[in-house]
């Protein structure tokens, strides 16, 4: 008789209120977009998901006979917000129209890619495309993606986040970022990326990287999405990571950052 599998050990659940900022940006794994969000609310936590109008577009294909836009809508009408169940994790959309269409008074309205940045935990941009990569690299912020980057809390100039990590603790000024790359073989290959990648761990930011196999553009080699179970796990990994950290800080009587 063959020997019982070891059992696995159960996954703590996370802490309620925790949320992650999904980025999801031009590669064709932007179809991926409802498993990966399906997955990080399966976890506890609440999801922005911020689309580039790239991203919006690809969204609309059919996939494997679904539609993902249509899967990504469905998902943010089961997870609205409920007032009567506040610790309940949500999912909200947002596009780069969010951005503008609801600012109509200077001072009072909130700056949605400030807003994002204050009260997420975690930033996953999967997949990440080659023109997002560059212009993180960069520190473009033309669109809401590339604005909640340059928000986030995260490789600050250590004169400026010294006095404040020295009050609430280096885990409020360090608020991590994960990525998952996807792309074609050859734009993967092409040195421009190692070099725009390396920009980014330098940085700080973790690199889910991607896997070879036949892509959706009929090319084989390296460059498609990892996994989406292996990055919902390196982001919860991540966030609860992030989490413990800011417990402990609050146990030893460390103020809260509020952004
Ligand atoms: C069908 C299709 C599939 C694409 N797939 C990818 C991809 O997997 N990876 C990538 O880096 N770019 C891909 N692109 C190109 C990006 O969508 C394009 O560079 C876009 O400007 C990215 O914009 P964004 O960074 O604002 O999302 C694809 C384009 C099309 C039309």
């Amino acid at each position: 008789m063959a020997a019982m599998p070891a059992p696995t050990a159960a996954v703590a659940p996370l802490p309620p209120n925790l949320s992650i900022c999904l980025g999801v940006s031009g590669s064709v794994a932007a179809v991926k977009a409802p498993e990966l969000a399906s997955a990080l609310l399966r976890a506890g936590a609440s999801v922005d998901v911020v689309l580039t109008e790239p991203a919006h577009a690809l969204l609309q294909a059919s996939y494997r006979g679904a539609q993902p836009w249509a899967a990504l809508e469905a998902l943010a009408a089961e997870h609205a917000p409920d007032g009567a169940r506040p610790s309940r994790p949500t999912l909200r959309l947002w596009r780069d129209r969010d951005e503008w269409d609801a600012y109509r008074t200077v001072g009072e309205d909130a700056v949605l890619h400030v807003e994002l940045a204050k009260r997420n935990q975690l930033l996953l941009i999967a997949p990440l495309c080659a023109n997002t990569l560059a212009a993180a690299a960069l520190g473009l912020c033309g669109n809401l993606l590339g604005s909640t980057l340059r928000a986030w809390y995260y490789d600050l100039e250590p004169a400026f986040a010294a006095p404040l990590q020295a009050k609430f603790g280096a885990h409020a000024l360090e608020r991590p970022v994960l990525v998952a790359p996807a792309m074609n073989t050859f734009m993967w290959h092409q040195r421009v990326t190692a070099e725009h990648l390396e920009t980014l761990r330098r940085r700080g930011v973790h690199v889910v990287p991607p896997v070879a196999k036949r892509l959706a553009c009929g090319d084989t080699g390296m460059g498609a999405l990892a996994a989406v179970d292996d990055i919902a796990a390196a982001a919860i990994a991540l966030l609860r990571a992030h989490a413990e950290q800011a417990a402990a800080a609050a146990a030893a009587g460390t103020p809260v950052f509020q952004p």
